[in-house]
């Protein structure tokens, strides 16, 4: 068994990796760690997740004594930090915020100075999906993508080399927003409401500007909806060379054939179809007037998170990519 310690794992990111761990036949959970709740138990505290494990202060050296491996659940900027003093201490990480996602240059312009430049060399972009699962095999250190761009990047990927302008329309459950709840997440605020937000500039568009080919125009605009967890990339997409309705779906069959996680549907995706599991939904047509319409449905906590984090894990420790998850 690979010992596996979860890090910020009295978030909603952090409680469902624990949860997975702790599931996982092949991983053995050694520690979960939060400041606030620290001296709780996880079942007490997530009881759906049945973990039965006493939340810790986050100690880099007590950790390194039992675990092989680290997933880290913080903010982005405190989680830079927290993973520079795992790796120091020769952990395998799998990092769920932006902070080991994008270059130097293009992680300041979007958020702040960064904290552990000295890491981005060696960190992967964890969608496997997207070309990368053979250096995730190979990494120490992989960067979880976020929820938004992982939805919308499987709706994109197979029409990379034929999209000319593309507007991405994300529809986003609340807990995407992590536990404390602020005045725009806040229920009144959520329920029974639709809510355009970050309209002119999300900076998870910097991940889909870094993974697709350069000259795509994108448009990237997040709604917050009323459900917990589920997240729907609607991509609309002016594509060169007039391609008939069964070539976009061929396309998306040759790029998803072989895996696992992602379901080529005939029918536009649910959310409520992928809701707890590590799969995306994903289908596209053409409209009327030629557009492409492309969607992927995905849970923002599962394959938009931990899941994915677990699946980047079971590559980066040479197991089995879908062991755990299923
Ligand atoms: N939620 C999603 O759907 C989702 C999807 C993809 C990626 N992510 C990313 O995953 C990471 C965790 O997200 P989450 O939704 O689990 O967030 P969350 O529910 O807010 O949990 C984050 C945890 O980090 C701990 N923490 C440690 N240092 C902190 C600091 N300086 N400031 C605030 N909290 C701190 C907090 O617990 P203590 O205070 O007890 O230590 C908190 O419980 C984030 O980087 C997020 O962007 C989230």
């Amino acid at each position: 068994m690979l010992s596996v310690a979860v890090v910020g794992a009295g978030g909603f990111g952090g409680a469902l990796c624990a949860g997975i761990v702790h599931g996982h036949p092949s991983l053995e959970l050694t520690a979960v760690t939060a400041r606030s709740d620290a001296g709780r138990r996880h079942d007490e505290v997530y009881p759906r997740y049945a973990v039965p494990l006493t939340l810790e202060e986050p100690d880099a050296d007590r950790i390194a004594e039992r675990a092989d491996a680290a997933l880290v659940a913080y903010p982005h900027r405190a989680a830079a930090q927290a993973v520079r003093d795992l790796r120091e201490r020769g952990l395998k990480v799998v990092d769920l915020s932006a902070d080991f996602r994008l270059s130097q240059e293009a992680y300041e312009r979007w958020y702040q100075p960064h904290e552990a430049p000295e890491l981005l060399g060696e960190a992967v972009y964890g969608l496997p999906e997207l070309g990368h699962r053979e250096e995730i095999r190979g990494a120490e250190l992989v960067a979880g993508p976020g929820c938004n761009s992982t939805a919308a990047l499987l709706a994109l990927w197979p029409l990379r080399d034929i999209a000319r302008d593309a507007v991405v329309d994300i529809k986003t459950g609340v807990s995407g927003a992590g536990r404390e709840a602020t005045s725009d997440t806040h229920f009144v605020s959520v329920a029974d409401n639709v809510n355009p937000y970050k309209t002119e500039g999300h900076r998870h568009v910097a991940e889909l500007q870094q993974e697709l080919p350069d000259g795509i125009r994108l448009s990237f605009v997040p709604h917050l909806l009323p459900i917990d967890q589920g997240l729907m990339a609607s991509c609309y997409v002016t594509a060169d060379g007039e391609p008939s309705r069964e070539d976009v779906q061929a396309l998306f069959e040759d790029a998803y054939r072989d895996e696992h996680f992602v379901d080529v549907i005939a029918d536009p995706p649910r959310t409520g179809d992928v809701r707890a599991t590590n799969r995306a939904r994903v289908h596209a047509t053409l409209d009327e007037g030629g557009r492409v319409l492309a969607f992927a449905a995905i849970d923002n906590l599962w394959k938009g998170a931990a899941g994915q984090a677990v699946q980047d894990l079971n590559l980066m420790l040479g197991l089995p990519e879908q062991e755990g998850l299923e």
